[in-house]
């Protein structure tokens, strides 16, 4: 199936899920006003390999700040970038209060937005896959 649709409606600020979407999965972090903020951080900017993602494409829509579609909520891949693990959304204490994501495998660390930090095995950011809001409750991915 290459469509999905998520209702994001018990999902409290701060809280993420993961779905399986085309056999990836897919985080869906839902953010507060602060974990918005902290990805505009200079601090957290200057951690980061490549803070504008210009290293690969992403969709039209999640170039800025928050690199989503919404502020409020983000939407990521969590497939590393480098071999293929999968990075476990938590809080990376290096980092302001973001969230994060952490590959178990080779210790790649990435934000709250998936942007890889440098000096990573990583080479770029987790994707942002296609997605919309059917409505202000859910997401379709595909
Ligand atoms: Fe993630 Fe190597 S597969 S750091």
């Amino acid at each position: 199936e290459t469509v999905l649709d998520i209702s994001v409606q018990d999902l409290e600020p701060g809280a993420h899920k993961i779905v399986v979407w085309q056999g990836m999965p897919v985080a869906i972090q839902r953010r507060t006003p602060e974990m918005i903020r902290a990805l505009e951080d200079p601090a957290l900017l200057a951690q980061l390999l490549d803070p504008q993602s210009r290293i690969r494409q992403q969709p039209r829509e999640a170039e800025n700040a928050h690199r989503s579609l919404r502020p409020d909520y983000g939407v990521y891949v969590t497939i590393c970038t480098h071999l293929g693990c999968v990075p476990d959304y938590q809080n990376i204490t290096s980092l302001p209060a973001s969230g994060g994501f952490f590959c178990p495998c080779h210790g790649s660390q990435f934000d709250g937005a998936g942007r890889v930090l440098r000096n990573m095995p990583a080479p770029y950011n987790l994707p942002v896959p296609p997605l919309h809001f059917v409505d202000d409750h859910t997401i379709r991915l595909g």
